[in-house]
């Protein structure tokens, strides 16, 4: 008998026919899957193709017509058997109409009555036009979601079947099916009694009223430790430069703009922190006086006169008593011994190098691939993977850490 129970949950776009690999790939893990699809989902795929490949009748309706009046109440009330038999929901492709349903309560069908009806982990993989993932209505009820603790697994960027390029593919089908497991596994509470102090995302450094630098950290890496850290048990305070994600549930979120907040920020809570960990990407310059009004434009060259920003990590490294803390670096080049310098010079326990040079991890992607680079001098590599999951595996690592030094002592 499978493992996992799993109803799979097609709503109509043009991505339902990948929801066909998806049922075979869950499967392939050891999950017996129920496939509800929604009326515009049979538009896209016909409900046998589902009944083939996972050999369970599919549900389509939420009053089969019947007109036996024993048929008609069992399959008016099927809904709530499918809810309290499934381990997990997924909804792939979920489309802005099957969020919006899910956010405000609606059930005018099958799957929006299961969803109502089920009280476990909710997975959802949203596919649609660029447009109208981006509208304010869709992400506000993706808020609405996430904040029941739902995972959405983020649609990836690309040309659309609509023409438009941007965000709204469907994620990668191993993406979504690693998720689904992943929301069946409850979180070990590895992480509890401790404080967990997280930067992430970039800092602005401001040139003048209207001008400032920054750079392209979307902040994802940092708010994916965040939530890993409150699911595993801990008190989460997230210093965040500015980013257009939001803040996971359940953390302290503290928002500021430079450098100089972010440090004053960190330091600020660095007594009641246990664990620290760097990975905002800080500006290292920036304009230490900041003229008043907008600099005009006057000369053919400008040049800007920078003074460095404070060094935060190693500030952390020298208050840090028997803390634990992890620095991340950056590096285009040469990315191990750049990593075990930083490690040294900043007093780490782990650097965590981060080759920025590739293209789908690093700065603004979903996923990341990193190595671990620890006192002990090992160097551990984390494949390819979502930044949840490479999050996940950076707390592996920490745990690990504070056993062997509460054992030492
Ligand atoms: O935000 P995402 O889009 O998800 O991207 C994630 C990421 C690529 C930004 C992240 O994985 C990452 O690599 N973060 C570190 C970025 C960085 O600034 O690296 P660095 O090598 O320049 O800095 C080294 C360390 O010093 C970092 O821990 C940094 O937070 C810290 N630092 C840097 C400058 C400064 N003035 N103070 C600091 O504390």
């Amino acid at each position: 008998m499978p493992a996992h129970r799993v109803t799979l949950g097609v709503a109509g776009g043009i991505a339902a026919y990948k929801a066909a690999e998806l049922a075979r790939a869950l499967m392939e893990r050891d999950c017996a899957v129920q496939v509800v699809m929604t009326r515009a989902a049979e538009e896209f795929v016909r409900p046998l193709t589902f009944a083939a490949l996972t050999g369970n009748k599919v549900i389509t309706n939420l009053f089969a017509a019947t007109g036996a009046s024993e048929d008609t109440l069992s399959s008016a009330i099927e809904h709530i058997r499918v809810a309290q038999e499934s381990d997990v929901l997924v909804v792939a492709p979920a489309t802005t109409d099957i969020l919006a349903k899910f956010a405000h309560g609606l059930a005018d069908d099958f799957l929006s009555t299961t969803y109502l009806a089920f009280t476990g982990p909710v997975v959802l993989a949203p596919a649609m036009n660029t447009n109208m993932w981006n509208h304010p209505a869709t992400q506000a009820n993706l808020r609405t979601l996430r904040e029941r603790g739902h995972v959405i697994v983020e649609p990836g960027s690309g040309p659309l079947a609509c023409g438009m390029v941007g965000p709204g593919r469907l994620a990668e089908i191993d993406v979504i099916a690693n998720a689904v497991l992943a929301a069946l596994m409850p979180a070990p509470r590895d992480l509890q009694g401790e404080t967990i102090l997280i930067t992430a995302g970039p800092t602005q450094e401001p040139l003048d009223p209207v001008r400032y630098i920054t750079n392209r950290s979307s902040g994802k890496m940092g708010y994916a430790l965040a939530a890993d850290a409150h699911a595993r048990g801990a008190r989460v305070i997230l210093v965040s430069g500015p980013v257009n994600i939001p803040a996971p549930s359940g953390v302290e979120l503290i928002s500021v703009r430079t450098a100089v907040e972010m440090r004053d920020a960190v330091i600020g809570h660095l007594p009641e922190s246990t664990i620290i960990i760097k990975s905002a990407a800080v500006a290292d310059y920036h304009r230490a006086d900041v003229p008043q009004q907008k600099v005009k434009k006057s000369a053919s060259h400008l040049t800007l006169d920078l003074e460095p920003t404070p060094d935060i990590l190693a500030e952390c490294g020298r208050q840090k008593g028997d803390r634990l803390l992890v620095g991340f670096a950056a590096e285009t080049e040469n990315l191990i011994e750049f990593a075990r310098r930083k490690l040294e010079s900043k007093n780490c326990d782990i650097v965590v190098a981060n080759n920025v040079a590739t293209v789908g991890t690093g700065f603004d992607a979903n996923d990341n691939e990193v190595t671990l680079v620890l006192r002990s001098g090992e160097n551990i590599h984390v494949a390819k993977a979502p930044k949840s999951e490479i999050a996940h595996r950076i707390f592996d690592q920490i745990v690990r850490l504070r056993l062997a030094l509460h054992s030492a002592r």
